[in-house]
């Protein structure tokens, strides 16, 4: 294994060691027992959105095989299991009925966890909207966050009794811009002004999403919401990309942990996007909702970025490709960033073509810190893409995954023994699954998917994490 860091630290008793998923990326079982349609299904049935036309209609078909990926968890030793539930399994039209068999899926999951000693961690939101909400305007629409927070209270009269961690909105900086600017991830709209709509409603549905959960779950509830926080370096110390990496901070963690954390967008986003929108979604009462309150701050972490003032800057519409490895689109998920640049970084690099840089992590979680001391963290996802190879052994020796796991697990650790409160940590992912526009072509899994037989094959970063698990230390 190639690592640039020791072995062995060992983290607190306590620490919470899982691993996570979501609905649309493993269960398949798309049209089955009441589910209706999401804006997944539709954008992946529309051609040329997701790579090699795949779908999620059967995914790792994980609705039918509970059974036997509970019992891989428990085979991994896993403290926490975080998944998502999915709304159009709920209410498949995205409000009003109920429908009780989606209901009874999720609450039949939750107790054959609970047997098996691992807390289920409940993320309400990940990406798969009912495509009814979609066609009523989605989330440009205030109406959605309401709808929302309608069906947040369902999932917690359900579940509440036995979940007590909850978890709103997993990535809503995806939701809004690769959803409504960009157009890489459903619905696929592109409209700047939109986006910013969405990341507004968004932020309320996690507002009052999150007060509906807590006044059902009561005293117990552990609120989160997950974030995928951009950790993003100038390129130079001149005052043009200085300004080009606060410009595109603001759009990428200040609009939602200003709202979140502080009760207030800041100031120099309004003023940065003063071309695009006024703001005006924005209405009395919103910011105090949103600013609810949570027991802890989800972290998503994979790789880093690099800005600079452009030299020429990009004209709207000609198809440079986006930061976060995303395809080629007509218009930047960025709002009036044209004059800034993304620079390709050095490697290593994952299969997505991301840079591997757990110092990253480490300087995220020093910066969280010290924004928002007292604040409890927790790394909901972390982990990579690469071409997996089963060898004649009929084993996968992903050694690069296993040295991406160790290198950010220390990452961590050194942000802990600098003072900062993380109580747990979540490998993205338990399984190989569909990774949204690249389909099936892109294995995060610690477990291997054989997509032919949907066989389950324990990769050998599998074997290692589950070491981990039972001893709190990392293992070589
Ligand atoms: C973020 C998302 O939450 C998850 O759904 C996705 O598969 C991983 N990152 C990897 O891209």
């Amino acid at each position: 294994m190639t690592t640039s860091r020791p072995s062995g630290r060992q983290f607190p008793a306590d620490f919470l060691w899982g691993s996570a998923t979501a609905s649309y990326q493993i269960e398949g079982a798309a049209a089955e027992d009441g589910r209706g349609p999401s804006i997944w299904d539709t954008f992946s049935a529309t051609p040329g959105k997701v790579l090699n036309g795949d779908t999620g209609a059967v995914a790792i078909d994980h609705y039918h095989r509970t059974a036997e990926d509970v019992a891989l968890m428990k085979a991994h030793g896993l403290h926490a299991y975080r998944f998502s539930i999915a709304w159009p399994r709920i209410q498949p039209t995205g409000s009003g009925a109920v429908n009780q068999k989606g209901l009874d899926f999720y609450s039949r999951l939750v107790d054959q966890l609970v047997e098996a000693g691992i807390d289920p961690v409940v993320t309400l939101y990940h990406w798969d909207l009912p495509q009814a909400l979609e066609d009523a305007g989605g989330w440009p629409a205030r109406d959605t966050a309401y709808r929302f927070a309608d069906y947040a209270a369902v999932v917690a009269e359900a579940l509440g009794d036995r979940v007590k961690i909850w978890t709103t909105l997993n990535e809503p900086w995806c939701s809004a811009y690769l959803g409504y600017a960009s157009g890489v991830h459903a619905p696929g709209r592109e409209n700047h002004a939109d986006s910013l709509a969405a990341v507004h409603h968004l932020n309320l549905a996690h507002g009052l999403g999150g007060r509906a959960v807590r006044e059902i779950v009561g005293a117990e509830t552990q609120l989160s919401i997950t974030l995928n926080l951009h950790v993003t370096r100038a390129a130079s110390t001149s005052p043009e990309d200085i300004d080009a990496k606060r410009r595109i901070d603001g759009l990428a963690n200040g609009v939602f942990l200003g709202p979140l954390l502080d009760g207030a967008y800041p100031a120099d986003v309004l003023a940065d996007t003063a071309e695009i929108t006024d703001w005006s979604f924005v209405q009395d009462g919103d910011l105090e909702t949103i600013n609810t309150g949570i027991d802890v701050l989800g972290v998503n972490y994979y790789s880093t970025g690099m800005v600079r003032k452009s030299q020429t800057p990009r004209v709207p519409g000609d198809g440079t490709p986006g930061p976060d490895g995303h395809k080629s689109s007509p218009l930047s998920p960025w709002p009036g960033t044209d004059d800034i640049e993304w620079m390709a970084m050095p490697g290593p690099h994952t299969a997505m073509g991301w840079n591997i840089d757990p110092e990253g992590l480490t300087e995220l979680l020093l910066d969280l810190h010290a924004a928002y001391p007292g604040l409890p963290l927790a790394i909901t996802e972390n982990g990579a893409a690469f071409d997996d190879e089963v060898t004649p052994d009929g084993r996968v020796h992903d050694e690069r995954r296993v040295s991406y796991l160790h290198d950010h697990i220390d990452a961590v650790g050194v942000a802990m023994d600098k003072g900062v409160d993380v109580r747990g940590y979540f490998v993205w992912s338990l399984f190989d699954n569909f990774e949204w526009a690249y389909g099936y072509d892109r294995r995060f899994g610690i477990v291997r998917v054989d997509y032919d037989t949907l066989e389950r094959t324990r990769k050998d970063s599998s074997y290692w994490y589950a070491e981990l698990v039972r001893t709190g230390a990392i293992p070589s």
